[in-house]
């Protein structure tokens, strides 16, 4: 991560300043995406286009730049940091101004910034015995839809989890399974993959759509509805979905197997089909 986006131009990390009067600084006022990108192409660019302008809109910010400039300065810093394959991190903030009041300003510069990340490196361990999750209460906001910097509660979450030496914590909302601190959830019973409906609950992750479409293809039927947490254990296979991880099996939930507690025959499907879709979008 060498070069970073600040506000219309790439320059060295080192040299990309912030004012401390940013809203982003001192409110979370601001918006994020994580894109990956495989052979120094941004993959399933327009999906996180579309759900950044929904996240603008949802904060009553306008968006800065038109779709093709965006996508020219974004490609234009992946190439500016060797391409191939990373993760960008974009943020935009309402900017700054002098008197941290609660009233959104008017007529400020909203900052822009972006940089790039390494890929994760593989997981033999996740690949082989999958991933243990716990179950913990979710303590977020009632907009979990909107992909805020407003992080705090999901770091805690996130914490708690590692503390409890899991991977990952499956949160819990009025009695229902709604989604990772950082993930989707989706299950399999029968020839059904379900998970959890879109709405202010869970932020609707780009890369559970795009593995429920090719479930689909495969003739996997999908159900949008609540997980209970005792269907969840009594599911054949969990998966948490991401734009970083793409698809992990949960084999453990506190301290109770989930199927087999291995990786699954489904997992392995969906993972092949997801490799097929990314081997012609690399083509
Ligand atoms: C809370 C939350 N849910 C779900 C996801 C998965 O979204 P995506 O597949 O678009 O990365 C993320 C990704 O960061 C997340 O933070």
């Amino acid at each position: 991560m060498d070069q970073v986006f600040l506000n219309g131009r790439i320059l060295a990390s080192g040299e990309a300043w912030i004012s401390p009067l940013d809203r982003g600084f001192l409110f979370a006022d601001a918006v994020y995406e994580v894109i990956p990108v495989y052979h120094s192409k941004l993959f399933l660019w327009n999906e996180h286009y579309l759900r950044l302008e929904r996240s603008l809109q949802a904060i009553r910010l306008t968006n800065p730049y038109r779709a093709t400039d965006w996508r020219e300065y974004l490609e234009q810093l992946v190439e500016a940091n060797g391409g191939g394959e990373l993760s960008v991190y974009l943020e935009i903030s309402r900017g700054a101004e002098e008197t941290r009041d609660h009233h959104i300003p008017q007529g400020i510069a909203p900052t822009v910034f972006a940089m790039t990340l390494p890929p994760l490196a593989p997981d033999p361990v996740l690949e082989h015995s999958g991933v243990r999750v716990v179950m913990l209460e979710d303590i977020r906001w009632h907009r979990c839809d909107i992909k805020s910097t407003a992080l705090i509660a999901n770091v805690l979450l996130r914490e708690v989890a590692r503390e409890k030496g899991a991977a990952e914590a499956l949160l819990i909302r009025d009695g229902f399974v709604s989604e990772g601190t950082s993930s989707n959830v989706i299950t399999l019973k029968g020839s059904t993959l379900k998970t959890h409906p879109d709405g202010p609950e869970i932020l609707p992750g780009v890369t559970r759509d795009l593995l429920l479409r090719l479930g689909a293809d495969l003739g996997y039927t999908i159900r949008r509805e609540r997980i209970r947490p005792d269907e969840l254990l009594g599911a054949e296979e969990a998966w948490l979905t991401s734009s970083r991880r793409i698809l992990a099996p949960i084999t453990r939930v506190d301290d109770r197997p989930i199927g087999t507690g291995r990786p699954g025959p489904g997992y392995e499907r969906l993972r092949q089909a997801w490799q097929r879709h990314l081997d012609a979008f690399e083509a």
